[in-house]
């Protein structure tokens, strides 16, 4: 049998960060990319940002096209546009925050919509360092997963807990897929 193609280091993943505004989505990347937490007031993303990161998944480099969008309602019609190409979404709620966590099946209609099929999906739940402020339970988070068939974690942009390894899980899936 002839030997399996060698993966291609030069494919770009498309991966795009939704989720409500104020859930994180733009501090986790910022933590990802160069390890560090902003603290201070909120500003709320405008349009869309891009950052190309390069994981490596067992001696192999993935590339990530991470688009990073504004969760704001009126910024809804740009993110839809992007979401056709994307190759894996990371979709963010806030532990703190029942209503992002509700707004999740939402989120995942309109992915379903939008997005291609096999579309790489994972489900994060953002600030698990608050943990005196939480409101919805590890469980629940890993209950809506299950029921859509994604993976799942708790990540804190502020602590860094699990940022490297969800972006590296994703890696991971588009590597396989591709
Ligand atoms: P939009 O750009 O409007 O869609 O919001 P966003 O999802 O990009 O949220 P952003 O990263 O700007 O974070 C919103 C607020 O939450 C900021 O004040 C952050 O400092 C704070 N924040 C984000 N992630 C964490 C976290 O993991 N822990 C804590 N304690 N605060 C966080
Ligand atoms: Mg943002």
């Amino acid at each position: 049998t002839p030997p399996a193609p060698a993966y291609n280091e030069e494919l770009e993943h498309k991966t795009i960060l939704v989720g409500d505004s104020g859930v994180g989505k733009t501090s986790l990347l910022v933590q990802f990319d160069q390890g560090k937490f902003i603290s201070g007031s909120f500003s709320a993303t405008v349009g869309i940002g891009l950052t190309n990161k390069v994981v490596t998944v067992d001696d192999t480099k993935v590339k990530l096209q991470i688009w990073d969008t504004a969760g704001q309602e009126r910024f809804r019609s740009v993110t839809h546009a992007y979401y056709r190409d994307a190759h894996a979404l990371l979709l963010l709620y806030d532990i703190t925050s029942k209503s992002s966590f509700d707004n999740i099946r939402a989120w995942l209609t309109e992915i379903h919509e939008y997005a291609q099929s096999d579309v790489v999906i994972m489900l994060l739940g953002n600030k698990a360092d608050m943990s005196s402020e939480r409101a919805i339970r590890r469980d629940e988070g890993e209950r809506l997963a299950r029921e859509y068939s994604v993976p799942f974690m708790e990540t804190s942009a502020k602590t860094g807990v699990n940022v490297e390894l969800a972006f590296t899980a994703i890696a991971k899936e588009l590597k396989q897929r591709a």
